[in-house]
């Protein structure tokens, strides 16, 4: 088999990204990964759609350059383009999305329009390539957190997800109550280490049973007692601390019940939270036995192009192309969900 050279494109919330991988006999090899976080939003305390859609215009072209020249190709030595055609930001996303159908359409190359969740079940592949389905998958991003059950690639699902905020969202919440810049995700870990674990003693949201997650009473509760306490300066970091013991307790509890209830050997967590080793530690600890846990760098797990490459490679190597009416979208569910929860059936982001 040939080898390929694959270039992926991320752009559907702040960072944008752009990256080559390369196939060789059916094995990735990443050339290049370039990832350009937005700053912009950090005064704002999140994502201004409107700032992203135009930080993306501004970059998406050097970016793609750069990735190509630390690649060491050129545009005619690509074979395929994989772009992350939502969920996100509309604006956004349209901004990665015309690029790569501007590419498509002038190289005369195949497209393909990924699904963003996909992509970051994809990420440990590109350090492990002898990674395989089945798992049980955790993805925990700002915008997501659903627990599936990865029969193949391409066929998820759905165990449970969460009833209202993202774990993300969770931790970017609770980093703005304690003072924190956003995103504060690792920034509350770190603060949580210096905490006293008995300090508050926080709700672990539907803990006891099903895979469903619920974060918005975690919240509340940690904004009572801010609210309550007399000097938060001096109990930031045990509220960080009891926060975070909750989180970390529910989100392994759940992904224990699901690697039991399905017999499998591997539990990948995936997504922006999978870069807190305190999670990745206390899910391997509570498994050590019965299956390994399978998480890839921090890199790989922000959003990045990268994983987006290799879901999408993962699909052009079976035949499936997207057309040049590829739409972004804002939310839809995994293409191959098995079971979904009553929201439509998957969406197809290839043409027949
Ligand atoms: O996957 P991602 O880069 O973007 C989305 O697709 O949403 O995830 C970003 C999320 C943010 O909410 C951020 O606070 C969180 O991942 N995050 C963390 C850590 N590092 C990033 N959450 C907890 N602990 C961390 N160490
Ligand atoms: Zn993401």
């Amino acid at each position: 088999m040939a080898s390929r050279n694959i270039l992926g494109i991320e752009t559907s919330c702040d960072e944008t990204s752009a990256a080559i991988l390369r196939i060789d006999e059916g094995q990735p090899a990443l050339r290049s990964l370039v990832i350009l976080s937005q700053d912009i939003h950090r005064v704002f305390g999140g994502v201004v759609p409107e700032l992203a859609s135009r930080e993306h215009l501004r970059t998406i072209g050097p970016v793609v350059e750069r990735a190509l020249a630390e690649a060491g190709i050129g545009l005619s030595q690509l074979d395929g383009i994989a772009v992350t055609a939502g969920p996100g930001l509309i604006g956004a996303l349209l901004v990665g999305l015309m690029y790569a159908k501007g590419l498509a359409f002038g190289l005369e190359k195949p497209l393909l329009g990924v699904h963003h969740l996909e992509g970051h079940l994809f990420a440990p592949v590109l350090e492990d390539p002898t990674l395989e389905p089945p798992f049980v998958a955790l993805l925990v991003s700002g915008g997501h957190t659903q627990l599936l059950d990865v029969e193949g690639w391409g066929r998820y699902r759905l165990l449970g997800e969460t009833q209202d905020d993202a774990a993300g969202e969770a931790f970017d919440k609770v980093g703005t109550l304690l003072g924190l810049d956003y995103p504060a995700g690792a920034a509350v870990e770190k603060l949580a280490r210096e905490g006293k674990p008995d300090r508050y003693d926080f709700p672990r949201p539907m803990i006891r049973e099903g895979y469903a997650f619920s974060f918005s009473g975690l919240k509340t509760a940690v904004l009572r007692a801010v609210r309550a306490s007399p000097d938060l300066e001096a109990d930031r970091g045990d509220l960080a601390r009891g926060f975070h013991d909750a989180i970390v307790e529910v989100l392994v509890e759940k992904t224990a019940r699901a690697v039991a209830d399905t017999g499998r050997t591997t539990a990948m967590i995936g997504g922006g939270v999978a870069c807190n080793r305190t999670l990745a530690a206390a899910l391997t600890e509570r498994l050590r036995g019965t299956a390994r846990v399978v998480v890839a760098s921090p890199r790989l797990n922000t959003d990045n192009a990268a994983m987006i490459a290799a879901a999408g490679a993962w699909r052009l190597e079976r035949g499936e192309r997207s057309d040049l009416s590829l739409e972004p979208f804002d939310s839809a569910p995994l293409p191959g969900l098995i079971h979904g929860l009553g929201r439509g059936r998957p969406i197809t982001l290839t043409s027949p």
